[in-house]
């Protein structure tokens, strides 16, 4: 079973080791420009054309993430890059479910707290009570109800807030109110005070967060965009701190990564930035999930996380 990898960055050397020692009878390498030899299965984050273009056989290609958004760019850009009879097949969870419920549930509560309020008035020596925001109208809207995005709902409403998810296809997630597809949007977004997204990015969500989604919000919302920048009309966001319609966001992926030096966004009190930092891909656990998954498919199994390429997720 020959396997091809490819990480762009100084890691790949550890990642090959732990895939070593989980597939001893792999025989692993790291893909180099201009290999074209044989290969089984590649397991790849972010990969150049030239590795997957024209290659017929390959049996699946593991995504070492969870959005495929790079990836499905590829052939986007030129149909025919990703091989036709090889599964795509994305990272599900493996540790990213509780770095997210982490992460967004900490802006929820300062924003529910009104932490950055009280720092302002920290920084003023001033003593003084702010009304609380009232528990019952502080309702949290998450789109995307997936692997993370359910997750993070239910985290949220175990604190006792208002919960609403918003995904494709209907779905019930215990103590969450749910909403399904587009005819459903509105009524999913209207009044909502936190919006947090956990969508994928694909040519229906991109720029889903723009001034008509903001518009239905609770006046003087949230924003907590932790799926992809392309999601944000990052115009419509500075619009909307200036019309008083949103109050703060708090964004931890962005258009352009690494955010640039001289992005508005940096000069934004009101914007907390992150480095695409929210959940991060633990080598551990995702070693284990690819692994598991090359053995059942090799003895003619079949697994979850099968990216629907149509669909784009
Ligand atoms: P997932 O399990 O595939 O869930 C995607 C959810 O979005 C599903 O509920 C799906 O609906 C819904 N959805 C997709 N297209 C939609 C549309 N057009 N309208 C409404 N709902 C739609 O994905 P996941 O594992 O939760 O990951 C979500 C995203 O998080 C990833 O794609 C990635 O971009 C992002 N992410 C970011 C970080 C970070 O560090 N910032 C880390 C990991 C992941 P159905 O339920 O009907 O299919
Ligand atoms: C990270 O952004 C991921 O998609 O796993």
């Amino acid at each position: 079973m020959k396997i091809l990898f490819y990480m762009p960055n100084a890691e790949a050397a550890v990642w090959l080791h732990d895939f070593a020692r989980a597939l001893p009878e792999a025989d692993l390498r790291e893909w180099q420009p201009g290999d074209t030899a044989p290969a089984d299965f590649a397991v790849v984050w972010r990969p150049p054309r030239e590795m997957l273009a024209g290659r017929s056989d390959l049996r699946a290609i593991f995504n070492l993430g969870a959005g495929v958004d790079a990836i499905l760019a590829l052939e986007r850009e030129q149909p025919g890059t990703l091989p036709r009879n090889a599964q795509l097949i994305r990272l599900e969870d493996t540790g990213m479910a509780p770095q997210m419920a982490e992460y967004v549930t900490h802006a929820v509560l300062r924003y529910l707290r009104r932490f950055d309020e009280y720092q302002t008035l920290q920084s003023e020596r001033r003593w003084q009570v702010l009304d609380p925001h009232p528990r019952e109208t502080f309702t949290v809207g998450v789109l995307g109800l997936g692997v993370l995005g359910a997750h993070v709902a239910q985290t949220l409403a175990a604190f006792g807030l208002p919960v609403r998810g918003y995904s494709r296809s209907a779905r019930q997630v215990e103590g969450i109110v749910t909403f399904a597809g587009e005819a459903q949007f509105d009524a999913f977004l209207d009044g909502v005070k936190v919006l947090v997204n956990l969508l994928p990015h694909t040519p229906d969500t991109a720029d889903v967060l723009n001034a008509r989604a903001f518009s239905k919000l609770a006046r003087g919302a949230y924003l907590v965009n932790v799926a992809r920048g392309g999601h944000l009309v990052e115009g419509d966001l500075l619009d909307a701190f200036a019309s008083g319609q949103l109050a703060a966001a708090t964004l931890d992926v962005f258009r352009e990564e690494p955010l640039p030096q001289d992005h508005p966004f940096w000069q934004e009190p009101r914007i907390t930035i992150t480095p695409h930092t929210s959940a991060l891909t633990l080598r551990e656990e995702s070693v284990a999930q690819v692994a598991a998954k090359i053995v059942a498919l090799k003895r003619g199994g079949t697994v979850s996380g099968v990216v629907n390429v149509e669909r784009g997720y």
